[in-house]
């Protein structure tokens, strides 16, 4: 990194966030540029990185100074991504949100736990014998495949499709690198699909995507956000909660005592679950517009400018988290930023933590013990997908 500090801002002339290089180090990368600054300015990328947890919340609780309609790192995905929640600034944003919202709350979801519970028991049934299996593809990929695709009522061809798609539509958020300009065309699938083809027929009857159909028809929402919606639920629903997962059989696997003592109190799962989301978050960086000049830790970011949320950083930073690197499943860490916050706060982490806790629970109940081998990560602009995590050594309980 070639660093200019002793003036404002501090400055990282080299430093691409979304160079390969970076993404196989993102955690790395974004620690140092914490102990570096609140705030550090990266021309290679023309972005202000904001590096530490407190600024961190009080930005994404501030919707008024930092918009979201520029959420993503380009200009022509910025314009595709107009009309989604993630992308549309109070007031118009909560309309959209309580349509999406109405089939995740708490209480929509309380009906689907005893058959996730069940189905989280017979997957892991299906891999606890093999002795080996892959984290990525075997564990977390087609548990979240199956019930995410089923709750969107997908049905036809395009269920092959959808995790493609997500997977572009990801690095299309991100600058238009190499990686960018190859996921918009891909992605673009998707958009032709649910934008031309899709109808409400083609979804499943009481699905969620039913009903945001029926809410536009209902006037509830405008008609043209009705797909805009389930491409939403797509690309955030999905590679997050995958990643998760097989983020959770890394470090469960590579801390061994941590492991043995969730089998001795699987009540730690909720606080598991959310220490493996604090230790490596699936969208490390997230993006805000500035609409007024602001002041954050000291250095003034002007108006009109883009600036990078570094939520690894922040779920790392010591002046929080105790001891931020180690994992500790006993340490509950609730309010990490790997869910976002306020106006924006993950929509889908209600069903987030209840596939990834009836899975975890499966995991602890019936194998004793396994081991990480080779962990390859499959580099992405914006998420952080596997090629494949190898699980080895695998003992089953008899
Ligand atoms: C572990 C899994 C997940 C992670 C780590 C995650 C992460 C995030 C983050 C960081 C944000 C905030 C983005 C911002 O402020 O710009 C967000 C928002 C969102 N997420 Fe998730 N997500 C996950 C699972 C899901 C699932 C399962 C769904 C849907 C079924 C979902 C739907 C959404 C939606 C719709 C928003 C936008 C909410 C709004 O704009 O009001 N997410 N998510």
């Amino acid at each position: 990194m070639t660093t200019r500090t002793g003036v404002r801002p501090v400055t990282v002339d080299d430093l691409d966030l979304f160079s390969d290089d970076v993404l196989r180090s993102t955690q790395a990368v974004q620690d140092e540029l914490r102990e570096l600054a609140p705030v550090v300015y990266l021309p290679a990328c023309e972005l202000w990185a904001i590096t530490r947890y407190d600024d961190i919340r009080s930005i994404l609780n501030d919707p008024a100074i930092f918009s979201s309609q520029k959420v993503a790192f380009n200009d022509r995905m910025n314009d595709i991504m107009v009309g989604t929640t993630i992308a549309t600034d109070p007031p118009d944003h909560k309309q959209l949100r309580d349509a999406l919202m109405e089939n995740l709350t708490p209480r929509a979801l309380r009906g689907l736990k005893a058959e996730m519970e069940a189905k989280g028991a017979a997957h892991v049934r299906g891999l606890a014998g093999r002795g080996a299996f892959d984290g990525h593809s075997d564990f977390a990929r087609d548990f979240v495949l199956s019930v995410v695709v089923d709750m969107i009522g997908v049905q036809g061809e395009e269920r092959d499709l959808l995790l493609v798609w997500a997977e572009a539509a990801l690095n299309a958020q991100g600058p238009l690198n190499e990686r960018g300009r190859a996921g918009l065309p891909v992605a673009g699938g998707m958009f032709a699909w649910t934008r031309g083809r899709l109808t409400a027929e083609d979804l499943r009857e009481g699905s969620l995507g039913r009903g945001i159909f029926a809410a536009a028809d209902r006037g509830e929402i405008p008609y043209e956000n009705r797909s805009i919606l389930i491409e939403q639920i797509v690309v955030a629903g999905m590679e997050t909660t995958i990643a998760a997962l097989g983020n959770a059989t890394i470090l469960l696997g590579r801390n061994p005592e941590q492991y043995r003592m969730l089998r001795e109190d699987a009540t730690l799962i909720a606080s598991a679950f959310a220490e493996v989301l604090r230790t490596m978050a699936p969208l490390p960086v997230i993006g805000r517009f500035v609409k007024d000049a602001v002041e954050v830790g000291g250095t003034v970011i002007p108006a009109g400018a883009q600036v990078a949320l570094l939520l690894s950083a922040g779920n790392h930073d010591p002046r929080h988290y105790k001891d931020p690197q180690m994992f500790d499943i006993t340490r509950n860490p609730t309010d990490h930023l790997s869910f976002g916050y306020g106006t924006h706060g993950c929509a889908g982490q209600g069903l987030a933590r209840m596939e990834s806790h009836a899975l975890i629970a499966a995991l602890v109940s019936q194998i004793k013990s396994f081991a990480v081998d080779e962990v390859t990560p499959r580099l992405n602009n914006i998420g952080r997908p596997y090629e494949r995590i190898a699980i080895v050594d695998v003992v089953a309980d008899s």
